[in-house]
């Protein structure tokens, strides 16, 4: 039976990580279960899988969460308290749903251990991904992706040689707005942002989908993951979401994986990775397989995109910076302060001011900490009315 932590029980990965153990009982031991703040769900995810370490951000929340807890479980609170759960709980595999930046440094001591990363924290490689993959390498540890396309790529190129492939497709569903006009793209509230046609996930990667700057990260998250030059990256719009990415190879084969769009089938694959076990998910089916199509992104209608691109050419502190002005910006949009196009102008201006701070992960989260005051003074800015192209 393997060991596990959770890092973001509480949220879209964490709970279905959760409904994967119940369906599986015997697999896995759960020792330890980390969130934000939600209180409430976390004790009762400790009711019913008893770790012997919680970790909860939130101190006034984790006040509260420690007196519904039994005296035999340790309670870590405060921003370090993913941090200490990942470096005193003992596991073989640590599953990370967090979203944002607060996830880098639980990644990090991961790997410095030599465990199992199975990360959706996608923005962990987007901020550091070249430190965190040499870190696996020199540690012995492994990071086994969890976003459903670079799971994909990933079982791809099982047995396969990375400098035989021709190049990777990256699909995109294209989010709620793939037909939509520039205007009604302009008029675009959250509430209509927020409704994914496919999937059900957390906001921001909602909104991300919405706009396509999701990919853009998934872009540098490949890029890092897989060792790819952004010749070698593409992306194709599959509203079915059923093929969940491709690799096409140098003699012009093409791979692709495929499912229903169902989160639990990446997260189990990196639960038993490399196995294949048995799961009780579904496969094929004439009904969600009948029409399977593709498109190329308009690049007039999503600007984001191409900025994921851009960091993968610069490097340096640009993902770091990127993911930063995004949180802030759609942390603004959702706040109704900006438009939901205004969030790639926002994100590009705060990449054109980047510090360039890269040396250690302390430089990136110090270039993370700059890029956010820029996006502030950005959101101000357009908040009073100021234009941005
Ligand atoms: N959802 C999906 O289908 C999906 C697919 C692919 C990749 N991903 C990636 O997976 C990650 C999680 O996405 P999600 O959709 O599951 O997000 P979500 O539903 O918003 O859940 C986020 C989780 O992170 C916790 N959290 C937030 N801020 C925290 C902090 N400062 N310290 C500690 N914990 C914190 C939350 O705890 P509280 O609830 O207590 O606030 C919650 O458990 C993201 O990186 C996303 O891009 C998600």
């Amino acid at each position: 039976m393997r060991s596990l932590i959770l890092l973001g029980s509480t949220g879209s990965i964490g709970r279905q990580t959760l409904d994967l153990l119940r369906a599986e009982p015997g697999r896995h031991r759960v020792v330890g279960l980390a969130a934000g703040k939600s209180f409430d769900l976390l004790a009762r995810q400790v009711e019913e899988f008893r770790p012997a370490f919680v970790a909860l951000a939130d101190p006034e929340a984790a006040e509260i969460l420690a007196k519904k807890l039994p005296p035999s479980t340790k309670l870590f609170s405060g921003r370090d308290a993913l941090e200490a759960i990942a470096v005193e709980a003992d596991y073989d595999v640590a599953v990370h749903g967090v979203v944002g930046a607060a996830g880098l440094i639980p990644s990090v001591r991961v790997l410095e251990r030599g465990r199992t990363l199975a990360l959706a924290n996608k923005e962990s490689l987007v901020m550091a991904g070249a430190k965190l993959v040499a870190l696996a390498a020199e540690r012995g540890g492994e990071i086994v992706p969890v976003d459903s396309e670079h799971s994909a790529i990933l079982q791809c190129l099982r047995g396969e040689r990375v400098d035989r492939v021709r190049r990777v497709i990256l699909t995109a569903s294209g989010g709620p707005f793939r037909a939509s006009t520039p205007e009604e793209i302009r008029r675009a509230t959250p509430e209509m942002a927020l409704r994914h046609p496919n999937w059900s996930m957390g906001p921001r990667i909602t909104v991300g989908s919405a706009t396509l700057m999701n990919k853009a990260l998934e872009v540098i998250e490949l890029h890092h993951l897989f060792g790819l030059d952004r010749e070698r990256i593409d992306v194709v719009i599959h509203p079915q979401s059923v093929v969940h990415s491709m690799v096409e190879f140098v003699d012009g084969s093409v791979i692709a994986q495929m499912g229903p769009p169902d989160m639990r089938g990446p997260i189990h694959y990196a639960l038993h990775h490399p196995d294949r076990a048995p799961s009780g998910l579904r496969g094929f089916s004439l009904e969600s397989f009948q029409k399977l199509t593709f498109e190329a992104p308009d690049p007039g209608r999503f600007p984001a995109l191409e900025l994921g691109y851009r960091c993968v050419e610069e490097g340096s502190d640009s993902g770091s910076v990127l993911n930063a002005a995004d949180e802030v910006a759609v942390a603004a949009f959702l706040n109704l302060e900006i438009a939901l196009h205004d969030i790639p102008s926002v994100n590009r201006r705060v990449l054109d001011r980047r510090p360039g701070l890269d040396r250690t992960v302390e430089d990136l989260l110090e270039a993370d900490r700059v890029a956010r005051a820029f996006a502030r003074e950005e959101v101000r800015s357009l908040a009073a009315g100021g234009s941005r192209s």
